[in-house]
């Protein structure tokens, strides 16, 4: 028992480094914190790619709460998800899950983990684009099937075959998760790692990308 807690404190210390390097001394969380401008983060992206926890990971990282739309889904409705489609049906589910989402994204700033369906709805996308910076969590097809296998609590999973729906899922969807105001390919390294990388991707495109344009087009009015 004891050596497994310090075998994870060991992996924790080993990672903690590597986040230390990525994320600098706390200027980048702060400067993307700033460019966000009261906006939330929005991870999409297909099922068990890690949205809700590197999500998690993310908001801690920048300070800022943390909301899984699944699971306010299932408190408003006092069901599970699974449950939720087998009684109602799935296209009830989803008239759920937008005035969900819509709610919470009212509800102030925060990083916001949604269902892999969320982003297809037209209207979602909308109220995503408004209020929030949307990031694709992507992957490849190994590393997403390893980890839907863990849990048996996905509806559409429940079938003979869930690696061909999720290579239809992906295929369907991934033209709209493109979408997104950026992308993460996600890999093979911790949770928290990536979460720094994600910190690190959102100060490019947020802080650094715009500098850099805005400097340009200093020099060009200067001319
Ligand atoms: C779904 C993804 C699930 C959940 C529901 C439907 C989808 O969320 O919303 O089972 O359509 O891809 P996760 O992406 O968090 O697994």
């Amino acid at each position: 028992m004891t050596s497994a807690i310090n075998e994870h404190d060991q992996v924790e210390n080993k990672d903690q480094g590597s986040i230390t390097d990525i994320m600098g001394n706390g200027k980048i969380a702060a400067d993307v914190k700033y460019a966000l401008n009261g906006r939330s983060i929005v991870f999409v992206g297909i099922m068990g790619v890690g949205k809700s926890t590197v999500g998690r990971r993310v908001a801690r990282l920048l300070n800022m709460e943390f909301v899984d739309a699944d699971t306010e889904i299932e408190l408003a409705a006092d069901l599970s998800v699974s449950e939720i489609f087998e009684k109602f049906g799935e296209p009830y589910f989803r008239t759920g899950e937008r005035k969900v989402i819509e709610r919470v994204l009212g509800q102030g700033q925060q990083v916001l983990a949604t269902g892999g369906g969320a982003f297809m709805d037209p209207e979602t996308r909308d109220s995503i684009a408004n209020k929030a910076v949307s990031l694709w969590l992507d992957a490849d097809i190994d590393l997403v099937m390893q980890r839907v296998s863990r849990r048996k609590t996905r509806p559409l999973l429940q079938n003979a075959n869930p690696r061909k729906v999720i290579e239809d899922l992906m295929e369907t969807r991934n033209p709209i998760y493109a979408k997104a105001d950026c992308r993460f390919e996600s890999h093979d390294v911790s949770r928290d790692i990536i979460a720094a990388e994600i910190v690190q991707l959102l100060n490019q495109k947020l802080v650094e990308i715009p500098a850099s344009s805005a400097e340009q087009t200093n020099l060009q009015e200067s001319k």
